[in-house]
């Protein structure tokens, strides 16, 4: 399969949808490609593809049909790139390089969706064999295709070499709107603008950090999917009335990719029904693992995401479709709340604060997580740059991270996104209506679980005393697992004899 013998700057194994888009994204920008995937016909799909869409008349995708073919097509050191599914393929295709004679001082950039441990463990195993490095990607076939966010990670000598192919490939951002430069069309090059990738820190710190970029994109979709709930069953409006006022909301505050990819799906009429597509969508939410990861992370690290965490909750339930089909005849919800018009319009201004809401919090729960476990692992993020790589190419592209960006250049050790000024001052003016749009959703009947997770943790933020001093009392009876006192010095630990008939409290040692 293999053409003349040019030797290529890149390999490339796994032609899926993010790889193929990858290839040529590379060929644009210069780069010649040695390809490879297990089906022939895939690597056959991207050559072809380069074919239609490359107007230079010289050959940018060389197809190969071995791993040993792929190595000697390439330049050494070889720089070799893997779009393959997280876990068992990776070390698969790891072991198949291995067998085909990658070198120690070879590149392996892992692009997929790995599991931020396996990456820490796979440079360590490796590490003999060739240099592992990651890059999670994010965006999806377009963002692959035209300028993907980038969350690169692992030895800084490697990033020398990737980073003038990554900031090439990737999204960019007009440095003084905070908007994304649009690439739309095969052969475009962007070459103004801040890039969309920067070096995260050691191996395992990429993956981690887009780990929650996927919980972030989780809550955020589930609060849109909430307010499409309340929209259509709550106000009992249509798909395209939903779309029209997604799409208004879109043009403002809540500007976003998530939001305005949910105004074409609302408005999509089935070609061969001819009616609303979203009626005919099974109501069952599918999940890879990243939304779960991002949960488990943070009750390990002990940072609370409920909003992730609910999102993750939600598609579970989903799932559940047989059982919610039986409940939905035995169990009784509020009855017919009927809204004037003026009340209808009132309660979506409402809602549109919720979601506002509901997302800072949502995005406070993801940059604290990574905060805290930075901590953990010694790692060093700059969160001002992550905000800056989302604003861009990702799919939780949006507006709304210029402010992040913004919050931490005024501080980079904010504690907290909700006590920047920018979003405390945005908080403290819609939460009453955040407040409203929850309690109109609870008559309505309808689940609201990342809108009020939410409220729960905005309040528990912003709450001096919580109640866990009676837990704590609870906890000292039961298990003598001793309390602090508000009034004696910190870290003085007391218990209540709480068996006997003094009740007399003792001071721990
Ligand atoms: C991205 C996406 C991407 C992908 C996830 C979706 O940033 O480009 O997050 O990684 O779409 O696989 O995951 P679920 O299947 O779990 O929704």
């Amino acid at each position: 399969m293999t053409q003349d013998k040019i030797l290529c700057d890149i390999g490339f194994i796994g032609l899926g949808v993010m790889g193929k888009n990858l290839v040529l994204n590379l060929a644009d920008n210069g780069y010649n490609i040695a390809a490879f995937d297990l089906s022939a016909e895939k690597v056959q799909g991207v050559i072809e593809q380069d074919k239609k869409e490359n107007t230079t008349g010289l050959p940018r995708v060389y197809g190969c049909s071995s791993y040993t073919e792929l190595l000697a097509q390439l330049k050494a050191p070889h720089l070799i790139v893997l779009s393959v599914p997280a876990g068992s393929p990776v070390d698969q295709v790891c072991e198949s390089l291995i067998g085909a004679g990658v070198q120690p001082d070879d590149i392996v950039i892992d692009t997929g969706n790995s599991l931020w441990v396996d990456t820490v463990a796979r440079e360590q195993k490796y590490k003999n064999n060739f240099l592992l490095f990651s890059s999670a990607v994010s965006g999806g076939e377009v963002g692959a295709r035209f300028g993907p966010s980038l969350m690169p990670s692992g030895s800084p000598y490697a990033w020398t070499r990737v980073k003038p192919i990554w900031e090439a490939i990737s999204a960019k951002v007009d440095a003084n709107t905070g908007k994304p430069i649009e690439r739309t069309k095969p052969g475009q090059v962007i070459t103004e603008g801040e890039p969309c990738a920067t070096y995260i820190g050691p191996a395992g710190a990429g993956h981690y950090v887009k780990m929650v970029h996927n919980g972030i994109e989780y809550a955020d979709m589930q609060i849109i999917c909430e307010a499409y709930h309340i929209l259509k069953s709550g106000l009992g409006l249509s798909s395209d009335e939903i779309a029209d006022i997604f799409e208004k909301w879109n043009s403002g505050l809540l500007d976003s990719y998530l939001m305005e990819i949910s105004v074409e799906v609302l408005r999509h009429k089935s070609v061969d029904t001819g009616t609303t597509l979203i009626d005919l969508i099974l109501d069952k939410a599918g999940q890879k693992g990243t939304g779960l990861w991002t949960a488990m992370s943070s009750l390990e690290v002990g940072c609370p995401a409920p909003t992730i965490a609910q999102a993750v909750y939600a598609r579970s339930i989903s799932s559940f479709k047989e059982l919610r089909v039986k409940a939905s005849t035995i169990l009784s919800g509020p009855g017919e709340v009927s809204l004037s018009n003026q009340e209808k319009q009132d309660y979506i201004v409402q809602l549109h604060d919720a979601i506002y809401c509901a997302k800072m919090c949502a995005y406070a729960q993801g940059f604290q997580l990574m905060k805290l476990a930075a901590k953990e692992h010694g790692w060093t993020l700059d969160f001002a740059s992550i905000a800056k790589i989302w604003r861009a190419g990702c799919i939780i592209r949006a507006t709304f991270l210029q402010s992040i960006v913004q919050a931490y250049a005024r501080d980079e050790n904010l504690d907290n996104l909700l006590l920047d000024s920018f979003f405390a001052e945005q908080l403290n003016a819609r939460q009453s209506n955040w407040r409203k749009a929850i309690c109109g959703a609870t008559m309505f009947g309808i689940p609201n679980g990342a809108l009020s997770s939410a409220l729960s943790y905005y309040d528990s933020i912003r709450s001096e005393m919580l109640p866990a001093n009676l837990l704590q009392g609870q906890r000292d009876f039961f298990g003598a697992h001793t309390f602090e006192r508000l009034d004696k010095a910190d870290g003085k630990k007391y218990h209540v004899e709480w068996s006997t008939a003094e009740r007399k409290t003792v001071v721990v040692e």
